[in-house]
Order: structure tokens, then sequence, then C-alpha cells
């Protein structure tokens, strides 16, 4: 490259009109996610304090929401379930009538056009709050298996379009493929013990009782061992790779986009968006700039699909 004077790099940036032509990284609104939860009862709107904008809503309400984010053109959903009430093996996650499953049957009826993807998780299932089942105080991997394959399935039965497992047991991507030969996976491979999700367990009300995710979720200090998630979940039949959280691990988003060739995603977690609402709301930074400048970045490090809190306003922003 020339050297200065002869290239002079602002000469692109003199109006946005050429930062435009010169922009390497756009938002699309089809590449992101909103996630929604859904509780039980009627006419229920339950804002969480931690997550400004987000709600548990129950069914009649979901279907609402959904229909808005239609009209505003969001085209895909994930769909979490606060369950009316938790059991030791999380039995709910796989209730046919269960609180996702019903969900599914209301938005497949009412929002016919919007993609529904289900998170397959028993954390929020669970009396204990732990992602399986637990033998002698210890997540049973082996036994977990079974259960989320019939979750999964019970999620295509009531009309999912995709499944997207986020328990980070060993195996459940084959165990779910095994079920379902032709739903789409998208596996959460690469999915942290972190401290970003405190603000979900708030919604979702899936905070474990005792101990923490560590035993099953990866040690935020490694990359090498997401890799290895990734490519025994691309075996097992994995359709698309999730990296989450996404700021936290833009490195991690770049190495999986570099080795692996199908889709990627990143979940822009709860604690992530609560972060920038807290700060806007104390008025330190500027949410709008902060929250696309947060988005471009994931966008730009290689993740193909967010899936992020914001979805929903980002579709008035662009
Ligand atoms: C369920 C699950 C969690 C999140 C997505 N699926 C919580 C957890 O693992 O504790 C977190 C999402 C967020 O923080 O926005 N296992």
């Amino acid at each position: 490259m020339a050297a200065f004077p002869t290239t002079r790099l602002r000469r692109l940036r003199r109006s946005e009109a050429l930062r435009s032509l010169a922009r390497e990284t756009r938002l699309e609104l089809d590449r992101f996610v909103m996630p929604l939860f859904a509780c039980p009862g009627e006419g229920i709107v339950r804002p969480v304090a931690g997550l400004p904008g987000i709600a548990q809503r129950s069914v009649d309400e979901l279907v609402r929401e959904a229909e808005e984010l239609a009209r505003l053109g969001v085209r895909s959903v994930l769909l979490f379930g606060i369950p009316e009430g938790k059991d030791e093996e999380g039995s709910g996650a796989w209730d046919e009538d269960g609180i996702v499953q019903r969900a599914l049957r209301a938005l497949r009826a009412e929002a016919p056009g919007l993609t529904l993807i289900t998170d397959v998780c028993l954390c929020e299932y669970t009396s204990h709050g732990h992602c399986g089942v637990l033998r002698d105080g210890e997540v049973a991997n082996d036994e977990t298996l079974d259960l989320l394959a019939r979750t999964a399935a019970s999620h295509v039965e009531a009309g999912a379009d995709a499944v997207a497992p986020s328990d980070m047991m060993d195996g459940r991507v084959g165990a779910i493929r095994a079920a379902l030969p032709e739903t789409p996976v998208v596996s959460y491979a690469a999915k942290y013990a972190s401290a970003f999700y405190g603000p979900f367990r708030e919604v979702a009300e899936s905070a474990p009782a005792f101990g923490d995710r560590r035993g099953y979720q990866m040690d935020p200090a490694n990359v090498r061992e997401a890799l290895r998630e990734c490519a025994l979940d691309l075996d097992e039949g994995a359709d698309a790779l999730m990296v989450k959280p996404a700021l936290p691990c833009l490195d991690v988003i770049r190495a999986v986009r570099e080795r692996f060739d199908c889709p990627v995603w990143a979940y822009n977690v709860s604690g992530e968006y609560a972060m920038v609402k807290a700060a806007a709301a104390a008025g330190h930074l500027e949410e709008r700039a902060a929250a696309l400048e947060s988005l471009t970045a994931i966008r730009r490090a290689g993740a193909d699909v967010v899936v992020s809190y914001w979805t929903k306003e980002l579709a008035g922003w662009l």
C-alpha cells in the first residue's frame, strides 16, 4: 500500500454516502432472531426488571406480539417456556400440552409466516434448575439425552420449524438427530458458563437451585475446545452452530467461521443487552448507537445469524 500522502483513508469517510459505499458489514433484519417467553395464564404481559422491553407472555399475548413482530418484518423467533410446575426430571419440557407446545400450536395457526425455533433444554422445567436430570447430585449426561430428544420431538409435533439444543450434554445433537431426521438443528455448540446469562434466568426462572453450570457448559478460557464441540456437533448432524455469549466471544465466532462452512449463529445474550440498557437509562451512552455497534461487531466477527433481544427495536431502526 502506498504511504501517505498518496493514500489518505479519510477520503472515503467524507460523507455518509461514501461511508455507506465503503461499508463492509450490514445489518439485515432477516439475519436476526427474536427470543420470546411463553408463560401460563391469559392476558399476561409480565415485564422483567433486568431485561427492559422483554416480558413473559401468556399464549394469547404471545400471539399478539408475534403478529406485531411479523408486521415489523421480523421473520424468526426463538421460543422459551415458563411451565406451570417443575419436577425433578423436567417433564414439562416434553408434555404435549406443555407451555411451549401450546404456544407453538397457537403461533403456527395465528402467525403462519413466522419461523418458529425452540430452545431445547430442561433447566426451565426441573425443580433444581439444572439442564439435565440429577443422579447423586450430578447432572447425568446419558440419561438426559433421551429426554432432550423427546422434548425436541414434541416441539416439532406441535409445529416447530427448527430446534436449538442449549443444554450442553455430550451427544445431544446425535440423539435429537436420530429422533428427527428432517428437522433443522441449530446447536448451541460453543456455549460457555457465562456470567452474562443473569437477566435471562430471571425471565426464564431457570437459575440453578445449587451449584452452577460449569460441569457441562464450557470454560470461557477455551477456544480450541469450542472447535472440538463444533466438530462433534456437525458429525452428529447439526445444521448450524451457535456461539454463546456473543460479545465476550467474538474471537470464538471468528474461529468457528474460519474452520466450518455451515451457518454460524451467535447469541447476543441477556447480560450484553441489559448492560447497554442500564448504561443508557443512566444517561451514560446512547442505546441505539451502542446496540447497532454491538450487533455489527457480532456480524463482522463472522456470525451469519444473531439471536438478539434488540431484534424488535432493530426492525424500527433499519
Ligand atoms: C437454557 C438457556 C440459557 C440461555 C439460553 N438458553 C440460560 C443458561 O444456560 O443458564 C441464556 C440466554 C440469555 O442469557 O439471553 N439453558
